[in-house]
């Protein structure tokens, strides 16, 4: 069986910490869709790590880590994050393996990606500008390169006829994208030698075997549900399935053959780049959030959007995922707030709904809150829940109620040690 782990909300929700936190109890973690869109932060030994592409299972030495084949790769940050790698230590060549089916991101995908947000101008996705969209495309469009491409001679002919394609594509945008494509490449070629040196894998059968030898096996999402393709806030989303269904192609896992469903949460809701966000909060609660919970993206700095926590929103993706064991990240966050607010329905269309409708635009949405009594005490240095003060049992007791999903993980603190059991 293959458990899942996955974002419930708008990413980051703290994948990277718990990922890391689980990888005792599994001989493998793989990534099964996104890029370097993704920056999933671990924090062990006072130094905080950030990963990208490579799966967080990384800095343990029992497991192998898998980047399967929905995954999309951009050498030159791959490269990048296997140099900060360097002083760690780790065995790179036995502990790391690329699946063939995975898809290169090339310098004109990135380029691509910033004509295509240049040319919407206000109505920009607020994409991260990795190329995560037009590598997608182009796997879709069936005109991507691959990984397993690089094992045969005619790959730079193939790039060449691609990156020519773009540049066509990036003159048709009429946008004003300045770039050095000579310097751009010199760079591609150099980091595909460098990914050439590890270890390529035909993923599926190797994670279909790993799993009849009995090898316990842990597929590591990347974003969260409400930006997945299909079911996120469209078109405000990422190019890919993050949700569980993701996993089975994305690795090549039978529908059948996925055990637990580890859904993550924020004890409140974040959101980076454009798109609607019904509980948003403009004013000094927000602020806090902001601040206390130390909210900048992982991959591209730029402030994340903080509001209430969604429990209309939560349910969707609880649902959608069939989550088995929920996780609330940072409710340390929260500690000196008098008063929570959860949503629990919307006001859509002059009507109380209480599903995720198919438009939720504020001049279509109204969260109705339910207000709760916040709790004073700081959870940082709490380690078993028998600690926890008397609103955070209310809250989680609850959550827990509404989504009639228990609450395995509550975390209290980025560290691997702030990481509390029930
Ligand atoms: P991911 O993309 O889901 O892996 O999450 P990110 O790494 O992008 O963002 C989560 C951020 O919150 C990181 O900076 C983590 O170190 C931090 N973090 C994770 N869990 C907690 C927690 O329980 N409390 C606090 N205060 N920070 C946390
Ligand atoms: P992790 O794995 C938060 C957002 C971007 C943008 C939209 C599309 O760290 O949780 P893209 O570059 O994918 O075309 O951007 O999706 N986004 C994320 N937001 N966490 C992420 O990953 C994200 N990856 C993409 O901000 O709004
Ligand atoms: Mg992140």
């Amino acid at each position: 069986m293959v458990d899942l782990l996955l974002g419930l909300q708008w990413g980051d929700e703290g994948k990277g910490k718990i990922v890391d936190v689980l990888t005792k109890d599994y001989d493998i973690i793989a990534r099964f869709q996104g890029g370097p869109n993704a920056g999933h932060t671990l924090e062990f030994d006072g130094i905080k790590h950030v990963l990208h592409t490579i799966p967080s299972g990384i800095f343990h030495d029992n497991a192998l880590n898998v980047v399967g084949n929905g995954v999309v790769i951009d050498p030159v940050i791959f490269k990048k994050e296997l140099d900060n790698l360097g002083k760690f230590n780790i065995d790179i060549n036995a502990k790391l393996l690329i699946s063939r089916k995975a898809h290169l991101i090339l310098p004109t995908h990135r380029l691509l990606d910033a004509a295509s947000e240049a040319s919407k101008g206000k109505a920009k996705i607020g994409s991260t500008l990795k190329g995560i969209g037009p590598t997608y495309m182009d796997k879709t469009g069936r005109n991507g390169m691959r990984v397993g491409d690089l094992e045969f001679d005619a790959w730079k002919k193939k790039y060449r006829a691609l990156a020519n394609k773009h540049e066509a594509m990036i003159d048709f945008y009429d946008v004003d994208i300045q770039y050095d494509l000579k310097e751009l490449e010199a760079d591609f070629f150099d980091a595909v030698k460098e990914l050439k040196k590890l270890k390529f894998i035909d993923s599926e059968e190797f994670i279909y075997t790993s799993m009849v030898k009995g090898k316990k096996i842990l597929a590591e999402g990347a974003q969260g549900s409400l930006l997945d393709i299909d079911f996120g806030t469209y078109p405000f989303v990422t190019s890919s399935n993050t949700t569980a269904a993701g996993a089975c192609t994305g690795l090549g896992i039978a529908p059948g053959k996925i055990g637990r469903v580890f859904g993550i949460f924020k004890a409140y809701t974040t959101r980076v780049g454009s798109g609607p966000f019904p509980t948003e909060l403009f004013d000094q609660d927000g602020e806090t959030m902001g601040r206390v919970g130390n909210e900048f993206g992982a991959t591209t700095g730029r402030p994340r959007r903080c509001g209430w926590l969604d429990l209309v929103a939560l349910k969707y993706a609880v649902q959608i995922n069939g989550v088995t064991d929920l996780m609330m990240m940072k409710g340390d966050v929260l500690s000196g707030f008098k008063t929570l607010k959860v949503c629990t329905s919307y006001k859509y269309k002059g009507k109380e709904i209480s599903h995720l409708p198919y438009n939720i635009e504020p001049e279509y949405v109204t969260p109705v809150y339910k207000e709760m009594k916040g709790w004073a005490k700081d959870l940082t240095q709490l380690r078993s829940e028998s600690e926890f003060p008397a609103e955070l049992n209310e809250y989680i007791a609850f959550l827990e109620s509404e989504l009639n999903v228990p609450i395995k993980i509550v975390s209290v603190g980025p560290d691997r040690t702030q990481t509390i059991h029930r």
